[in-house]
């Protein structure tokens, strides 16, 4: 059996060497099919070639490695493992990699011993919607959910979401063919995540199962002023379209602090033309609205478009507003999350069962496969920061409780009933 604590640190130290995989020196930017993703695939796949593990990388440019099992009467099955290995602008080293970086733990753990279903770990190309806007390129495409429209978006180069497949060496026409077949038998999806908050740590645990997966939606509102000079243009004949915005967000911060658990951020904002002597004829906002309820939520995003539109027009300006995302919220597989709370109890570590406030390629896979999440604390409760980290034991823990999960789920007869008969 392996040291539990050793493989842990290997996980850490994988995790900083995938993090110089960067677009800018200095910090962590790697996004959707950007010249680091190479870099990644490239070291995590020579990782694994030792563990008798086939590697590739599929149309959407997710990283897919298979660990054979034995199969069932004759039949493949399958469990993915995963998590994503894109990451936000000056990020952390763990948010999705560590999921990734935990997978092919897990495999190093067994020692080559097979189980009934393959192992196949993924690295999935795109969760966080840096690039073009919108988040799960990678696992949408892997459970059919991804609409022909996104890969006409464009980044901000000019560039499609097709362009930068082909670009990338991988041909976007097998975009549409290569979500997961029933005749693939993939049983369930897992994915380990350090993205949850300071739930965690404020309650001392390691670990936590995830219930479900907060709904969240995504839009962009543009306020359309009148550009003028800031000298010469007395306040009450101005159409100004970053005081516009300015009350619009104190209605967003004002809406979500009224509504139990709901969260709305406006993380981006850019005016135009931008500069300190001119009234913003332009002000372009993000808009991020998130609750395990999606009543809730969308009743948050139709007050917060009536609000933009009330006010731009009591100012005399127009708001344009575009829909990015709208994703309803998930629970997690019953049967799965239960296994993962055995497993858990099993390694010495008290369940916590909680609901993410963060988006997850599970929450994809979910409406496909059963998916279950297993979420490690962070310290300090940060991510999306540099300064984001995660402790050597919590790792140590939840690989322990991944090979427990995968021998309970060997043996389990709920889990032999969703094996194919012959
Ligand atoms: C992903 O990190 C998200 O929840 O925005
Ligand atoms: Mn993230
Ligand atoms: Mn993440």
């Amino acid at each position: 059996m392996h040291d539990y604590e050793v493989l842990a640190r290997e996980v850490m130290a994988r995790c900083e060497t995938l993090a110089r995989f960067s677009e800018n020196a200095g910090g962590i930017r790697r996004t959707f099919l950007s010249p680091p993703m190479r870099d990644c695939h490239r070291e995590i796949t020579n990782w694994v070639a030792p563990l008798g593990c086939k590697s590739k990388v599929d149309a959407a440019g997710n990283l897919r490695i298979r660990y054979p099992g034995t199969g069932v009467n004759g039949r493949t099955l399958s469990l993915l493992v995963g998590s994503h290995l894109d990451t936000v602008p000056n990020a952390g080293a763990y948010d999705g990699v560590l999921g990734v970086v935990i997978s092919v733990a897990l495999l190093r753990a067994i020692d080559g011993r097979r189980f009934p279903f393959a192992i196949e770990v993924v690295g999935f190309s795109e969760e966080e919607g840096i690039r073009f806007g919108i988040p799960f390129i990678g696992s949408r495409a892997m459970a059919g959910t991804l609409d022909e429209e996104v890969l006409e978006r464009r980044d901000a180069d000019g560039i499609s979401v097709r362009e930068a497949i082909a670009d990338f060496g991988l041909n976007p026409a097998e975009i549409s063919s290569m979500a997961l077949r029933e005749d693939e038998n993939a049983i369930g999806y897992l994915e380990f995540h350090i993205e949850q908050g300071p739930v965690l740590e404020n309650s001392d645990r390691s670990l936590g199962v995830v219930e479900a997966i907060a709904g969240q939606s995504r839009l962009k509102f543009i306020f359309i002023g009148r550009a003028n000079h800031a000298g010469t243009t007395p306040m009450n004949l101005r159409h100004d379209a970053v005081a516009a915005a300015a009350e619009w967000i104190g209605a967003v911060e004002r809406r979500a602090k009224s509504v139990p658990d709901l969260v709305a951020t406006v993380g981006a904002i850019q005016a135009k033309p931008g500069v300190g002597n001119v009234i913003a004829g332009e002000a372009e906002l993000s808009l991020d609205v998130r609750h395990r309820d999606d009543e809730t939520r969308k009743a948050a995003v139709e007050y917060l478009v009536d609000q933009a539109k009330h006010i731009a027009k009591s100012r005399g300006l127009e708001v344009q507003i575009l829909e990015l995302v709208n994703q309803q919220a998930v629970a997690m597989d019953s049967f799965l999350s239960g296994q993962i709370a055995e497993a858990m109890q099993k390694a010495g570590c008290e369940p916590y069962r909680m609901v993410s406030g963060a988006g997850h390629d599970a929450m994809i896979m979910a409406t496909k496969i059963p998916s279950a999440m297993i979420f490690l604390r962070t310290p300090g409760g940060i991510s999306h920061d540099p300064a984001e980290s995660v402790r050597v034991e919590d790792i140590a823990k939840a690989i322990e409780c991944g090979v427990q999960l995968l021998d309970q789920l060997a043996a389990s007869s709920k889990f032999l009933s969703f094996m194919p008969r012959t």
